[in-house]
Formats: structure tokens, sequence, C-alpha cells
């Protein structure tokens, strides 16, 4: 069998930072050269600080991805951002599909697929959420959803260093609440079973990241999990000692 892929602990900033959180920044990449950690280390900070952000951890062990993408490369798009524009202004990866998008901007499965298509286009490693709602989780549609959001938004073909799955229950981002660890484990083998369908080859080398109340206190034992490829982060990758304290579950 092939070993498991790098793992990667990934930081959502979602709508928060302005110009003073390079020192954060500046902390997180001064403690991951103090302390290195076995896993590949990203902050996706909102599109007004990729540039500087890129600046500051150029050459560190830390990468910089952006949060969203447009599909088309230019054109007559107010408002939005290319994948060629985040990989210009220094972005590595760009996360596509997260709930809040797919919630607050209607994002459909096909909308995401053109945006993970698009993060391949411009040379970005897509970061590709997925997960279910409260409701679903209840009514035991929990794979059933799994299935239609990769059936529908997984790029036609799959390069492991172009994409990244996020499992991402909707229930469980900004809550508190996590699944069971039996029940991530539920979901990522599902999800690894998807992706070696047909790509045996590369599905078992695409990272499947948790996301969701990741803690330090409990990021050990999620990432302990197998098929847990590491973590999105969102509240606790504010923090340098928190997000730090989270990559440790990999030393
Ligand atoms: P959270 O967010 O860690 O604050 O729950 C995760 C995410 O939305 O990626």
């Amino acid at each position: 069998m092939a070993s498991a892929p790098r793992p990667l602990v990934a930081g959502n900033w979602k709508m928060n930072g302005l110009k003073a959180s390079r020192a954060e920044l500046g902390k997180i990449i001064e403690g991951a050269k103090a302390n290195p950690v076995a896993c590949d280390l990203m902050i996706c900070p909102p599109a007004t600080l990729l540039e500087s952000f890129a600046t500051v951890a150029l050459g560190s062990p830390v990468a910089i991805g952006a949060q969203d993408c447009h599909a088309e490369p230019v054109g007559a798009f107010t408002g939005d951002i290319s994948a060629e524009m985040l990989r210009d202004a220094g972005a590595s990866a760009v996360i596509v599909g997260h709930s809040e998008r797919r919630a607050t901007h209607r994002e459909s499965d096909a909308d995401v697929k053109a945006k993970a298509s698009a993060a391949a286009r411009a040379g970005l490693m897509a970061i590709l959420c997925i997960g279910e709602t409260r409701e679903e989780r209840e009514a035991g549609a929990t794979l059933a959803r799994i299935e239609r959001q990769l059936d529908g938004s997984l790029p036609d073909t799959l390069d492991a260093q172009k994409l990244v799955i996020a499992y991402e229950p909707v229930w469980a981002i900004g809550t508190g609440l996590t699944p069971t660890v039996k029940d991530v484990a539920e979901v990522h083998a599902f999800i690894r079973k998807r992706l070696l369908k047909g790509n045996e080859r590369t599905g078992g080398a695409v990272r499947i990241l948790y996301g969701g109340s990741v803690k330090p206190a409990n990021a050990r034992e999620l990432m302990g999990v197998a098929d847990v490829n590491g973590a999105l982060v969102g509240g606790a990758s504010l923090k340098a000692e928190d997000f730090l304290g989270i990559a440790a579950a990999y030393r």
C-alpha cells in the first residue's frame, strides 16, 4: 500500500485580519521554524492581505492560500478575483466551495467544480470543501450528501498536487461541536474510496482534511483518525499559539 500523503494544516482566516495581522503571521512562521512539524502549513488570509503575507512568508515553512476565486481568468466580473490573480499575488492554493460560500453566495457543486478547475488552470492547489448539514446528519443522509458533492464538484482529472478535499460538517463549523472519531472515520473512508474509484494511482495521494471546531485540545485525536491527512482550521487559526498547537499533533 502507498504511504499516507504528507499532512496539511491550513488556517482559514475568513473575513478577519488587517495589515497589523502580519505580526500574528510572523509569530506562526517563527514558531514553525523553532519547532518544526511533520506537516505542511498554510494560512489563507483575506484577499487584501495575500500579497503582503506572501512576501512575509516567502522561503518560510508557511504557504499562503486564498479563500475563493472566480472560475474565469479575466473579464467583466465586478468585485471578483480570478485564480490567476491570486497566484500573481503570491497564493499557492485557494479554498473552493466553503459551506459559508455555498450558503451565502448560493454556490452550487457545478460552480465549485468550475472554481477547482480554474485553480488547476492557474497552477494553484484547490482545497475543495464538502460536508453535510445538521438536518442531513440527523436524517442519516450524510454519505448521500457527500457522494453528491463529490460527483458534482470533483475536477475531471485528479491531480494530488492540485487538489485537497476538506470534509467540514456544516454543523461543526464555529460551533465547538465535532463529530465522533467513528463518524469522522466513516466519512473519510467513504471519500477515500470515491477518490480511488477509477484513480488508483492518484486517489490515494489526495489529502483529505477534517475541518470544523478543530482546536489544540482535540487535534491529536482527530488527526489520528485513518485517512485524516490534516486539518482546515477556522477560528483557532487566528492565534499563532492555537494554530501551532494544532499543527503540533504532527510532531
Ligand atoms: P472553525 O471553522 O474551525 O472555526 O470551526 C472551520 C472552517 O470554516 O474552515
